[in-house]
C-alpha cells in the first residue's frame, strides 16, 4: 500500500483544503503545498524573495529567520514533492548533483557505497574525483544483477545508489528485490528516479529509503531551471538534509522552486504524452534498417520488458539507439531540425544527445566500453511535440547515414 504523511509547512495554517494522501496524483501535483496564499488568496504560491525575516523580539518570529535555512516558497515545493513521491519530507538543492552530494555527505569517512555501474556520468565523477578524497569508497556493480550486488557488500556498506532505467543503456533494476537484499545487509537504498518521474515509478512503495531527482528534467519539464530533490522516508533523514542545507548552503533559489511548483502542475499530462510519443518513436526506430539496436523498456524485445511492466506504470520518453559509428551519429545529429541536439532530457521539446561525448565523456573510453556505450550510440528524450513531426525529422536525419 502507498503510504505517506504530508508535512504541512508553517505558512499553511489558514489553508481550508489541504491536499490529502487519499487524493490522486494530479490533484496532489496541483494542490499539495500549492494551497491559495492565506494573506491574499492568490492561487499561485508567491516567490518569497527575501533573504531575511523580521523578528518581534529575540527568538520570536513566524518560523523563518534566514533563507538559507528555510524559505516559504521552498517549503511549499518540498511539501509538494514529498507528496508526489510518497515520502515523509523532501529537501531541495541547487541542482541534481548538489542533491547527490548532500546524500553522500550524510555518510562518514570510512563508509562504503555500492553504486550502479551505468549512472549519469556526473555521478561517478563526483564520487571518484571528489568524495574519495574524504574517505568514502565506492564499488560499481550492475544493479540488474542481484548476485553481483550481493557480492559487493562489505561490513561498512551503508548505501546502495542506483538508477532504473539506467542512463543511457536503459537497464532496469528490480527495486523491491534489491531493497530487500540491501536491508538484510544493513544498507539503505537511494533511487535516482529522474528518468521516470514519480508519475511512472514510485520507488518508496517498492522499499527505497530515499529517492532523488534532478528536478532540472521532467519535474520542471520546461528546460528553464536547474535543481535537485531528495525525498525521505524517515524524519531523521530530513533533519540531516535540512542541516546540510543550512550548513553547506547548496539550496534551491525561490525562483527555481516556483518554476518547479508551476511545472509539476502539468506533470501527469506531460508524462502521458511523453510516453505515447516515446512508444511510437521506439517502434519506428526498431523497424528502421539503418538503426542497429534500440534500447527502450517498452519494446517487447527489451530483456526486462516484464519487469518494466510490473515496476513502472509507463515506459517514458528516453530511448537509446545504435547508429554504428561516431561518423554515422554525427551525420544524423547534424541534420535534425525538430529535435534539438543538446545535453539534458525531460523537457517538452525533443532533445537528442550523444552520450560518448556529452553525458558520459567523464566516464572515459574504457569506462564506456565496460558498460556498452559505443561512439555510435544516440540518446533521445522524446518531447511532446506532434509525434508525426518528430518521426519525419528522424526520418530525414537518418537518411544522412
Ligand atoms: C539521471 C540523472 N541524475 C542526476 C543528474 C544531475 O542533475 P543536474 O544536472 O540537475 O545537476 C542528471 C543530469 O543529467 C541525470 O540525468
Amino acid at each position: 500500500m502507498f503510504f505517506f504523511r504530508l508535512s504541512i509547512p508553517r505558512t499553511h495554517s489558514l489553508t481550508k483544503h489541504p491536499a490529502s494522501a487519499k487524493q490522486g496524483f494530479s490533484t496532489r501535483a496541483i494542490h499539495a503545498g500549492q494551497e491559495p496564499e492565506p494573506a491574499t488568496g492568490a492561487v499561485n504560491v508567491p516567490i518569497y524573495l527575501s533573504s531575511t525575516y523580521v523578528q518581534e523580539e529575540i527568538g520570536k518570529h513566524k518560523g523563518y529567520e534566514y533563507s538559507r535555512v528555510s524559505n516559504p516558497t521552498r517549503d511549499r515545493l518540498e511539501t509538494n514533492l514529498a507528496a508526489l513521491e510518497g515520502g515523509v519530507a523532501a529537501k531541495v538543492f541547487a541542482s541534481g548533483m548538489a542533491a547527490i552530494n548532500a546524500i553522500a555527505t550524510m555518510l562518514k569517512s570510512g563508509d562504503h557505497v555500492i553504486a550502479g555501474h551505468n549512472l549519469y556520468g556526473g555521478t561517478p565523477r563526483l564520487f571518484n574525483q571528489v568524495l574519495t578524497n574524504f574517505g568514502l569508497t565506492f564499488s560499481y556493480v550492475n544493479t540488474s544483477d542481484l548476485k553481483a550486488v550481493e557480492a559487493a557488500f562489505q561490513k561498512n556498506t551503508r548505501l546502495v545508489f542506483l538508477e532504473t532505467p539506467t542512463n543511457p543503456m536503459m537497464e532496469l533494476c528490480d527495486v523491491r528485490a534489491l531493497c530487500d537484499l540491501s536491508h538484510r545487509h544493513g544498507a539503505e537504498v537511494v533511487v535516482d528516479n529522474t528518468f521516470m518521474s514519480p508519475y511512472f515509478q514510485q520507488p518508496i512503495e517498492l522499499g527505497a529509503d530515499m529517492v532523488m531527482h534532478s528536478t532540472t528534467k521532467f519535474l520542471n519539464g520546461h528546460s528553464d531551471g536547474l535543481g535537485g530533490v531528495v525525498v525521505c522516508t524517515k524524519p531523521e533523514q530530513a533533519e540531516k538534509l535540512a542541516f546540510l542545507q543550512k550548513a553547506a548552503g547548496a539550496i534551491m533559489s525561490p525562483f527555481e522552486c516556483w518554476l518547479i511548483l508551476r511545472g509539476v502542475k502539468t506533470l501527469a499530462v506531460r508524462m502521458v504524452q511523453h510516453d505515447l510519443n516515446g512508444r511510437k518513436v521506439a517502434d519506428y526506430l526498431a523497424q528502421h534498417k539503418k538503426v542497429q539496436k534500440v534500447f527502450y523498456p517498452g519494446l517487447a524485445s527489451h530483456p526486462q520488458h516484464e519487469l518494466a511492466k510490473r515496476q513502472m506504470s509507463g515506459f517514458g520518453a528516453l530511448i537509446s539507439f545504435e547508429t554504428g559509428s561516431l561518423a554515422n551519429a554525427n551525420k544524423m545529429l547534424r541534420k535534425v531540425r525538430v529535435c534539438s541536439l543538446g545535453e539534458s532530457l525531460g523537457g517538452v521539446e525533443t532533445l537528442i544527445s550523444h552520450p560518448a561525448t556529452m553525458t558520459h565523456a567523464a566516464v572515459g573510453e574504457e569506462g564506456r566500453r565496460k558498460i556498452g556505450i559505443t561512439d555510435g550510440l544516440v540518446r533521445i528524450s522524446v518531447g511532446i511535440e506532434d509525434v508525426e513531426d518528430i518521426l519525419a525529422d528522424l526520418d530525414q536525419a537518418l537518411e544522412a547515414i
